[in-house]
């Protein structure tokens, strides 16, 4: 009678639970614990002030479609029209159902790239198109191969998530050729390209969609201002695609919101004039480097992090529990709350890794590290 399968409560709202029970230090949920900017904050007092409280258009407030515009071409050169290429979003997780919502129908084939972050399933699923997932390579990069054996005449749509969360790995120029030439062979595919940490990226620059020609006509991207302005609460986001997509997914957005929160969008057209995204991958390595060597003691053994703000550490020199008992015994006994990797995966995954946030205050992160250099 109902649609979706029986589903649990998810490891975030249970580790943040007790993390909170335990009186631990949170490194689970992905979202900052520092302060918004002050300028953010005035710009809320003053705006609120003016006209700016009944429904915005539907697509988003122009000013903001411009703002995102600019956005865009500042960190790709690519120009996009404000008015027939861009939508406001209720963070990326609408994005992406409403992508989702527009393109598949029953009996299309989804990939998902696993790990994945949680909100591609469950979408598929309400459109009655089937989830396929395929394993990333063992170091969390596309492993073309098994994309390509998996594909069918029913594959409609394939997810990418670039910088990658949980891994922190960001994807190489061949990545993207080869996501380009698979485009290019399969008439009925198109690509939704989550990237949500584009902007947080440390040693390398972040590759996205929007600077391949070749993905254009058939990419779908959505980015999120809650994780490049530190205000994951606001779920404020933005889509690109080409019109002819944009008009589908625009039709799925009028009757799911018909427009996004006023407030938030007349705030941010404002904020966005103002700020410089290119600060972000610097402030976010320091926090990473810090992290990196307040754990250089420690029995951890980190992973390559080359963007998002999550570093990957295996503990197999510590225990042999699994991921998911040995997150339990993190947060209760050593009062750091973590995430277990497999909860990422549909097929089993018994590595022993476990995934840290670090878009955590300073003293939150040396105070961490301090901890877990004693386990
Ligand atoms: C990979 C990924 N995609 C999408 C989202 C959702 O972003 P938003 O909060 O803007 O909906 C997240 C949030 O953690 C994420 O990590």
């Amino acid at each position: 009678m109902f649609k979706l399968p029986e589903i649990p409560t998810s490891i975030f709202s249970k580790m943040s639970k007790l993390s909170t029970e335990n009186n631990a230090l949170n490194l689970s949920q992905g979202f900052p614990d520092f302060d918004v900017s002050p300028q953010l904050i005035e710009l809320i007092g003053k705006v609120s002030k003016d006209d700016v409280h009944q429904y915005c258009p539907m697509p988003g407030l122009p000013d903001l479609l411009e703002q995102t515009s600019s956005l865009v071409n500042q960190s790709y050169g690519r120009t996009l029209n404000p008015q027939t290429e861009i939508l406001i979003t209720a963070g990326a997780t609408q994005g992406i159902f409403t992508t989702i919502q527009a393109l598949v129908s029953s009996g299309d084939e989804v990939l998902i790239l696993d790990p994945s972050y949680d909100c591609y399933g469950m979408p598929i699923v309400l459109s009655q198109g089937v989830p396929i997932r395929i394993p990333l390579s063992d170091t969390f990069l596309p492993d073309w191969k098994r994309i390509r054996e998996s594909i069918t005449d029913k594959t409609r749509l394939i997810i990418t998530n670039n910088p990658h969360n949980p891994s922190g790995r960001i994807w190489t120029h061949e990545d993207m050729y080869a996501l380009s030439q698979l485009l290019d062979e399969n008439k009925n595919l198109y690509h939704l390209s989550d990237e949500v940490y584009e902007h947080i990226t440390f040693d390398q620059p972040h590759l996205s969609a929007n600077l391949y020609l070749g993905l254009h006509t058939k990419t779908i991207i959505v980015s999120s201002f809650g994780k490049s302005f530190h205000i994951t609460g606001w779920k404020i986001g933005y889509v690109v695609a080409p019109e002819e997509i944009m008009n589908e997914l625009k039709k799925v957005h009028q009757y799911l919101v018909f427009t996004v929160n006023s407030l938030s969008q007349h705030v941010l057209s404002k904020y966005l004039k103002t700020q410089n995204v290119k600060d972000l991958g610097g402030f976010y390595k320091k926090k990473r480097d810090l992290f990196i060597k307040g754990m250089e003691k420690s029995k951890f053994n980190l992973l390559p992090c080359e963007g998002s703000y999550f570093q990957l550490a295996t503990y197999e020199a510590i225990s042999d529990d699994t991921d998911v008992a040995f997150c339990e015994k993190l947060v209760t006994e050593f009062k750091i709350a973590a995430i277990p990797i497999s909860v990422f995966s549909e097929k089993q995954d018994r590595r022993k890794i476990v995934r840290f946030c670090f878009a955590k205050e300073n003293q939150t992160l040396e105070k961490a590290t301090r901890l877990l250099c004693k386990i």
